[in-house]
C-alpha cells in the first residue's frame, strides 16, 4: 500500500469483523491499522462472559501490532457491519490510539462502504495534552 488507501483499509477491517468473538452483544467490529512500514494489522472485538473484560477491535489491533514490533501507525479503519449508522472508536480506544498515532492520522469508520465517516484522530481525541509524553514512551521500551 503506497499511499494511504482508506477504502482498501476499510475492506481489511470489514474482513476482520468476521473474526469477532461477540456472542453477547452480537455486534461485530473489525479494525485495520496501517503501520508506518506499510503493513496492515487487523483486530476484532473479543468479548467475555464477564462483560467488563471485553476488548474492542481497535485495541486488539494495537496490542497485536505492538507485539509484532510495530509502534507507529498512519491510519486506522473500523468496520461495524451490524450497525445501520457509523460507530466510531470508544473513548478508551481513542486514548490508546493516541499513544501510537498522530492527531493528523486519518480514521475511517462505518457500517458499510457507502456510508462511512472519514475523520482524524485529532478530531476524535482533541486536547491530547499528554501526546508528547506518549511519543517518548512509544520510542523507548
Ligand atoms: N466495540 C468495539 O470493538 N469497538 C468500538 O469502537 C465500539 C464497541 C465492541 C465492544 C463490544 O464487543 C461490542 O462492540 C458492543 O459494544
Amino acid at each position: 500500500m503506497k499511499e494511504i488507501d482508506l477504502e482498501e483499509l476499510f475492506l481489511e477491517a470489514r474482513k476482520a469483523a468476521d473474526f469477532a468473538y461477540a456472542p453477547y452483544s452480537k455486534f461485530r467490529v473489525g479494525a485495520a491499522l496501517l503501520a508506518d512500514d506499510g503493513t496492515v494489522i487487523t483486530g476484532c472485538n473479543v468479548e467475555n462472559r464477564s462483560f467488563g473484560l471485553t476488548i474492542c477491535a481497535e485495541r486488539s489491533a494495537v496490542v497485536k501490532a505492538v507485539s509484532l514490533g510495530k509502534r507507529s501507525f498512519k491510519a486506522i479503519a473500523v468496520s461495524t457491519p451490524d450497525s445501520n449508522s457509523p460507530v466510531g472508536p470508544c473513548g478508551a480506544c481513542r486514548q490508546v490510539l493516541s499513544e501510537f498515532m498522530d492527531g493528523t492520522a486519518p480514521v475511517i469508520f462505518g457500517g458499510s462502504e457507502s456510508e462511512n465517516v472519514k475523520t482524524t484522530l485529532g478530531i476524535l481525541y482533541p486536547f491530547d495534552s499528554l501526546h508528547e509524553l506518549g511519543t517518548v514512551s512509544a520510542g523507548a521500551n
